[in-house]
Parts: structure tokens; sequence; C-alpha cells
């Protein structure tokens, strides 16, 4: 199936944000074997699509969230654990997400945000992260897995901030890099 989506950025809080994707992840978690910690500060802000940007950060904790219930055996009920962060700089915006999960197999990291990567998980289309990289990539972003091991894996997410936005109303402006791009999912 094909959809055309195009860009809605505006400025979002990102603590709210992940309070709500740490709401739909709890539904995956009804044992509470995995503790979701919010680390945004108050007032950071992401110049993004949320809904989009909501998709990104839900795939990545739910992976961790996943990992942590069905591989993380030394973890016990309460102390598998999810943290996301935030800060703001000068021209955008990052967010780190860590766990203290399994870690990702070395095979598995080189396709990572590849869509040739197969999932070994049931009902998985191996996509999650292929899809959050796309996401990132319409926003002019990085995402990267900056660490993963036995203590568990830990992902980047920078977001630019759009560009000046002193073009809008102008019917001429170039503002292609940030805004009206054209995805197909
Ligand atoms: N935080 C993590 N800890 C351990 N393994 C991870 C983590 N994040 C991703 N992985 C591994 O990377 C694989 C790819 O993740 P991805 O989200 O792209 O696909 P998937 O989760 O298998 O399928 P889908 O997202 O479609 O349900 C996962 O199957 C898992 O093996
Ligand atoms: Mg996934």
């Amino acid at each position: 199936m094909r959809a055309d989506t195009t860009l809605d950025r505006r400025l979002e809080n990102v603590g709210p944000m992940v309070e709500n994707v740490f709401s739909i992840t709890r539904l995956h978690d009804l044992d509470k074997v995995v503790r979701l910690k919010n680390f945004c500060p108050e007032g950071v802000q992401v110049d993004c699509d949320p809904k989009l940007f909501f998709r990104i950060l839900y795939n990545i904790v739910l992976n961790a969230d996943q990992a942590i219930q069905t591989n993380g055996r030394d973890i016990n009920s309460g102390e598998g654990r999810i943290s996301v962060s935030s800060k703001r700089l000068t021209h955008g915006c990052e967010v780190n997400i860590r766990d203290n999960g399994p870690g990702i197999s070395e095979e598995k990291v080189d396709k990572l945000f590849s869509s040739e990567l197969r999932s070994s998980k049931a009902g998985g289309s191996g996509l999650g992260l292929a899809i959050a990289h796309d996401l990132v990539n319409l926003h002019g972003g990085t995402i990267e897995l900056l660490y993963t091991g036995n203590t568990g894996s830990c992902f980047k997410i920078y977001i630019p901030d759009q560009e000046n936005p002193k073009n809008n109303g102008d019917e001429n402006a170039d503002d292609f890099a940030t805004s009206n791009k054209q995805i197909v999912a």
C-alpha cells in the first residue's frame, strides 16, 4: 500500500510525548517487568511532526521493552529499565533512549536500520528501526546506536530545527529541506 504523508512540523515538548509513548508501552508489560523513566526536562522542545516523532520513539522504546521481557534473563521483575532523556542544542534537539536489556547481537547491528533485517520475533516485520531511520531522515536528522552490549543499549536521535521560518508565506521559498517532503509507508 502506498500512502503519501506531508510533514506537519511544529515545536513540541519532548517530555509529554515520551509520557504518551510510555503509556502505550506499559500495555505490553502487564507483569511490570520494566520501569520506564522519563528524564526529559520541562520545556525542552523538538521541531517535529508529532505523529511521526511519536512513531520514532515508540519503535525504539518498544524494541527495548520486548528485548528485556524476552531475553533479559538476568533481569527480575521491576529491574528492567528504559530511560529517555533529551536536551536542547543550539539548532536542534537530542534525545537518548537507554535500556539495560540484553544488547543487540553483532550480526543485527550492521543491518539495524535497513529493511534487509529479518525479525526473530513472532509477528515482527524487522522494519521498526528502518522506519524510525526513514522518519528521522525526513526531518533532516540522524539516528545512531551509541552502544550495545551485555549492559544494554543506547540510541541517540538528533532532530535539527527547521531552517529560518522567515520564508513562511513566500510561495517561492526554497524550503524543501525541512517541509513538504513526501514519504512512502
Ligand atoms: N534495545 C534493543 N535491545 C535488544 N535488541 C534490540 C533492541 N532494539 C532492537 N533490537 C533488535 O533489533 C531487531 C530489529 O528491530 P526492529 O524494530 O527493526 O524490528 P523488529 O522489532 O524485529 O520488528 P517490528 O519492529 O516490525 O516488530 C529486533 O528484532 C531485535 O532483535
Ligand atoms: Mg521493533
